[in-house]
């Protein structure tokens, strides 16, 4: 097969493929393109199709006359460089109770099917065996998954309220931030690389399998459902400080410059300097210890009257509590009686 064909017909973004087709990519590009095919050209089969048409199905914002730009509804919350660092990884809030074990369960057979179908292979005693490519498979499959929790809880919630015609103590909004949080995870993963058929395939079966469980199992116990996304969220933690750590011991050469896509320098207001595939990984790492610790947090409180100690003011403003940020992270989240 021509090379050049091979190139320019290929997942990688449209712009840049046409930039590539021109020769005028710039160096992060050529870059960027590296990391989407590590192996070579042949290596693209299970995480890339050739239809110009897949290509083009994520086009910049469109132009027109009226509207400047549109907004996201909820902007990231700042954090700080020593917060990024400072994220505790490889933490396990202990079952407790028959539903935490039933939630734990599950988390583990959802992550053994997960690495099964994303071909994850971390054995830190045998040969290295993830690639880039085998990484975005897993952050993009992840994500997908990620992002229907918070949406359904906040959708069941929504309905609740209205059905009982009661207040819902501010938990909807933060239910459906974490969705859009997640969202722009995928989005950012979207923009650095494509999946293929097959993922697709798997992604939309996934979906039709976990958003109806997920829905049923939130009617029935949404305490454990929050403490399940909890668990979720631990293993989201571990991953990307996993491959921050194998970018720093060498075994992402394609990393090692490669530059974070707009739409995430924009989202999480990436300081000058700090814009690189590497601080990249930090900021969603940071999102997903803060998912771990509302999820656990929300699965210890009474899930009817107590309201979210997320948005909430408190009388003694010197105490540490909860917040939107990262200035007191508890990562196994917080105890009902130390915060109501
Ligand atoms: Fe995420
Ligand atoms: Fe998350």
């Amino acid at each position: 097969m021509n090379p050049t064909r091979t190139f320019c017909t290929s997942t990688i973004p449209p712009t840049l493929s046409r930039a590539v087709c021109r020769g005028l990519a710039s160096q992060s590009s050529r870059t960027a393109l590296r990391a989407v095919y590590p192996l070579g050209l042949n290596a693209q089969r299970q995480f890339s199709t050739s239809r110009r048409s897949n290509i083009e199905f994520f086009p910049p914002a469109k132009d027109t006359p009226n509207i400047k730009e549109t907004r996201a509804a909820w902007p990231h919350p700042k954090i700080s460089e020593q917060q990024l660092q400072s994220i505790e990884p490889f933490v396990h809030r202990d079952c407790q109770t028959w539903s935490d074990k039933v939630a734990y369960g599950m988390v583990k057979t959802a992550r053994w099917w997960m690495d099964l179908f994303s071909g994850y292979r971390h054995d830190e005693t045998k040969p290295y065996q993830m690639t880039p490519r085998k990484w975005f498979v897993r952050f993009i499959f992840l994500e997908t998954i990620a992002a229907v929790p918070g949406m359904t809880a906040g959708m069941l919630r929504h309905f609740r309220s209205l059905r009982r015609m009661q207040r819902d103590n501010g938990w909807i909004e933060t239910m459906l931030e974490d969705a859009y949080n997640e969202r722009m995870h995928l989005l950012t993963f979207m923009k650095m690389a494509e999946p293929g058929w097959f993922m697709k395939m798997m992604i939309i079966g996934a979906q039709g399998v976990f958003s109806n469980a997920f829905f049923l199992a939130y009617l029935a116990s949404p305490a454990t459902c929050h403490r399940f996304v909890g668990y979720l969220e631990e293993e989201a933690t571990n991953t990307y400080t996993l491959a921050v750590q194998d970018l720093d011991k060498g075994h992402l050469p394609e990393w090692e410059n490669l530059e974070a896509p707009e739409i995430a320098v924009k989202y999480w207001n990436m300081p000058e300097g700090h814009r690189t595939m590497r601080d990249l990984l930090l900021y969603v790492r940071a999102d997903e210890a803060k998912h771990r610790e509302i999820h656990h947090t929300f699965g210890n409180l009474d899930q009817v009257h107590d309201p979210n100690p997320f948005v909430s003011e408190y009388k003694d403003k010197n105490k540490p509590h909860p917040s939107n940020g990262w200035e007191h992270l508890k990562s196994q989240g917080w105890e009902r009686k130390d915060i109501i």
